[in-house]
């Protein structure tokens, strides 16, 4: 395991409707910079022709738009998913630009300055706006996630997915039964990055304390090959005791890439 250094930390899926006027209040980058920068720099693998493709999936997007700010470069068709329409709602209001929607550009800025490419934070945040072609329900407990008529092209090419499976899984079973499930949105040789809490069993949404099933690096490990997929890489970091917050007790975070095994089309 790695240690987190200092000036990487947190979890994003706190910057949620339910406490975005604390997100606002630290609009420190210590939220997203792991996850940016792990991120982009597996999605930055299509400059090797590893992870390519058209159509890309995150899975359980919440009301956040971070995990897909470096991803957006490489998709032309992305599709945005959530169970709750209060998210989906959320979405909709920062894609459309509408008032009240989230200011995402400290985040949008600082995935600019880590990918170096001299591209403008503006630039970035429009082109995730043109490629995200959709949001639509999902439900990762269902044989067919996305429903039997859905409006995503499938399969994809890739899926991202960042902190829902162990979040909304009462136990270990349930978590590799919803990580089979959304693999059947996966072509075969499609890639996955999964991103998650490590060792977590609740964290604080505002009032509410929620409960997560607590995944160890082995389980996730093994979900993955059970789920049938091959493990390209997968890296895992503490959570450093001064930024145990209290808002949760997360040991850790961990970054997979995986590839769906099978014949590619
Ligand atoms: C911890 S949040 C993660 C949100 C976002 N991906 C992030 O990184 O901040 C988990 C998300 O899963 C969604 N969710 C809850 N039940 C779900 C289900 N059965 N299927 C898919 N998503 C679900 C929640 O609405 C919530 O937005």
């Amino acid at each position: 395991m790695i240690h987190v250094p200092t000036w990487v930390s947190g979890l994003t899926r706190r910057l949620s409707p339910w406490n975005k006027e604390g997100a606002q209040r630290r609009t420190g980058l210590k939220e997203a910079r792991t996850i940016l920068a792990e991120t982009g720099i597996l999605l930055t693998q299509k400059g090797t022709g590893e992870v390519s493709g058209q159509v890309l999936i995150d899975i359980g997007s919440g009301p956040t738009i971070y995990q897909l700010l470096s991803a957006c470069a490489y998709f032309e068709d992305i599709t945005m998913t959530d169970f709750l329409e209060v998210n989906r709602q959320e979405l909709g209001l920062w894609l459309r630009e509408e008032p009240g929607a989230f200011d995402w550009s400290v985040y949008s800025q600082h995935a600019c300055l880590i990918e170096g490419k001299g591209e403008s934070w503006q630039e970035k945040e429009r082109q995730l706006r043109a490629r995200v072609k959709r949001v639509l329900p999902i439900d990762v407990h269902q044989a067919q996630p996305l429903g039997t008529s859905s409006l995503a092209p499938l399969p994809a090419d890739a899926l991202v997915s960042a902190f829902c499976l162990e979040a909304v899984s009462p136990d270990l079973a349930s978590f590799q039964r919803a990580l089979h499930h959304v693999t059947t949105l996966l072509r075969p040789g499609g890639h996955l990055l999964l991103i998650g809490a490590l060792e977590e069993s609740w964290y604080l949404a505002g009032e509410a304390r929620l409960s997560v099933v607590p995944v160890s690096e082995e389980e996730v490990r093994e979900a993955l090959v059970l789920g049938g997929y091959e493990v390209r890489d997968f890296r895992t970091y503490v959570m450093p005791a001064h930024l145990r917050t209290g808002v949760d007790d997360v040991k850790g975070v961990f970054f997979a890439w995986a590839q769906k095994m099978g014949v590619q089309v």
